[in-house]
């Protein structure tokens, strides 16, 4: 692995070091966190990492930036609203000009499909794609993959239902590339206008009407609507689409006991997701949060300093 650029490029025995990596960092983490301490694992001491983010984030780009000084490195962190992107720099001069400052990685998230790709062939350092448009965002996959296998103890044989806007998802693509990988039955449920056509090409499941799948979930993963990446809303309205493919308290019912429910965030509460849902003890969203900085440190160490990272796992990675 030179690059993270899309879920898709992994195999599973990739998926499976990444994720064993992040589940040995976990409890050094969740020690320092508890004392107040950060640096907890320093692997990339003396490393730079760059957060280049061209479109807004809460969750992906303080988690890089928490993963980034968890390993003893230092974050650069670059918002596009506040840079000479303003003044008409391009993609590819931001890039190259950050790049002659030093840092040892690039994370990048773009509202244009394939710029990591892009970017990766014109800088030499490892670049992390964190989300473009609404191709694939690897990382949030890994961290959602991460959390099911934390309450399930293994996806193979289950049943994941994705609900919401999978057309424009790149949170669902990432999800399905690694959950098929890794064993696990995948259903999509949208109205017509919110899913890709012939979404079997996905080598999923499609209903239309949620009803038809919630019984036999292990996993519900709720979307909200993209409205960012649509030329035009696709529904008649946010409130009907709440009435008919909200996760509301009556709808949680149908769910069999021991199924959990994710979102990626951010929620829109009372349209994807109910408050007394989002809220309740299906919900594993925080644990997804918490778990999107050890999957990130295990991605950025092992693009980084893959023989140190082996070295800490060898002697510290025990617990
Ligand atoms: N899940 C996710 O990508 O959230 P942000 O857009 O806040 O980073």
């Amino acid at each position: 692995m030179k690059h993270l650029l899309a879920a898709a490029d992994l195999s599973p025995e990739e998926i499976r070091f990444l994720l064993n990596a992040a589940k040995k960092m976990a409890p050094a983490l969740k020690r320092e966190k508890e004392a107040g301490r950060s640096a907890s694992l320093p692997i990339l001491t003396g490393k730079t990492i760059v957060n280049l983010f061209f479109e807004n984030s809460t969750r992906t780009r303080m988690s890089f930036d928490v993963a980034i000084r968890q390993l003893g490195a230092g974050a650069m962190n670059f918002a596009a609203s506040t840079s000479s992107v303003t003044k008409g720099e391009t993609l590819i001069d931001t890039a190259k000009n950050i790049e002659a400052m030093g840092p040892h990685a690039i994370v990048v998230r773009h509202s244009s499909a394939g710029s990591p790709h892009f970017l990766s062939k014109n800088v030499s350092v490892p670049v992390i794609n964190a989300g473009d448009g609404f191709h694939e965002h690897p990382t949030q996959g890994l961290l959602d993959l991460y959390t099911m296998e934390e309450k399930l103890g293994t996806v193979a044989g289950k049943r994941v239902v994705i609900m919401g806007d999978i057309a424009h998802s790149r949170v669902a693509r990432s999800n399905i590339h690694l959950l098929r990988k890794m064993g696990a039955s995948v259903a999509v449920c949208a109205p017509p206008t919110l899913l890709p056509p012939s979404p079997e090409t996905l080598g999923v499941d499609y209903a239309y009407r949620p009803e038809e799948l919630l019984g036999d979930a292990d996993v519900v993963m709720c979307l909200r609507i993209q409205l960012e990446r649509q030329n035009r809303m696709q529904i008649p309205s946010l409130s009907e689409y709440s009435a008919f493919w909200g996760l509301s308290l009556e709808r949680a019912a149908l769910l069999k006991p021991g199924c959990i429910i994710l979102h990626p965030g951010p929620v829109n509460r009372g349209v994807e997701l109910d408050t007394e849902v989002a809220d309740g003890p299906r919900s594993v969203i925080l644990d997804q949060v918490f778990n999107g900085v050890l999957v990130r440190m295990a991605v950025l160490a092992t693009l980084v300093d893959r023989p140190k990272l082996e070295k800490w796992l060898a002697t510290n990675g025990n617990g």
